[in-house]
């Protein structure tokens, strides 16, 4: 083949992707219960590094409707909020904000490769901190092994 046929090929798949369903359905389903904040400040942090994947308040942005990002981002949304969504809080089964501050202290969360975009999510020494002590407050906190 050559590089013509190539790019042509590329070119096609890369627009014919964008037809596929997928991830292009943005509406937010309602927010039905939240849980009870220590402090407005705890909710502002959630917000800037959490709330896009684990509440019904996400905000998508412009990339968000090309294929395929829009799938990679569907599915770290569906995911996140199936583990853990305060938007129904008390009302989904499986919710797991007692691990919260753990995935903060360990540095599992907000995931590395969502912070590049996302500027906000990028919490100082000090605003990481509060989350945590924020997190335990709000959430309670699994207990470590040797405290069992
Ligand atoms: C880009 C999307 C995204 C962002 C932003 C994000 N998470 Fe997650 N989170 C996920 C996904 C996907 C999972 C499920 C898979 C996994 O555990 O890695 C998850 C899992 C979790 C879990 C459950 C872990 C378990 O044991 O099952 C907790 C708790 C959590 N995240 C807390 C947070 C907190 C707190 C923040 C903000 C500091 C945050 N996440 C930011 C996507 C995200």
């Amino acid at each position: 083949m050559n590089m013509k046929v190539i790019s042509i090929l590329i070119i096609t798949t890369a627009v014919a992707i964008q037809f596929i369903p997928y991830g292009k359905d943005h509406t937010n389903p309602p927010t039905m219960s939240e849980p009870q904040w220590d402090s407005p400040h705890t909710k502002q942090l959630f917000d800037n590094a959490c709330a896009n994947c684990h509440s019904h308040e996400t905000k998508y942005p412009w990339y968000s409707d090309i294929a395929p990002v829009s799938w990679l981002l569907a599915r770290d949304i569906e995911e996140g909020r199936e583990h853990f969504n305060v938007s129904l809080w008390g009302i989904q089964k499986k919710n797991k904000g007692k691990d919260a501050a753990k995935e903060v202290r360990e540095g599992d969360m907000p995931p590395w490769f969502y912070l590049p975009t996302h500027p906000e999510a990028r919490l100082s020494a000090a605003e990481k901190q509060d989350l945590i002590i924020g997190l335990e407050k709000t959430f309670g906190e699994e207990k470590k092994e040797e405290e069992k």
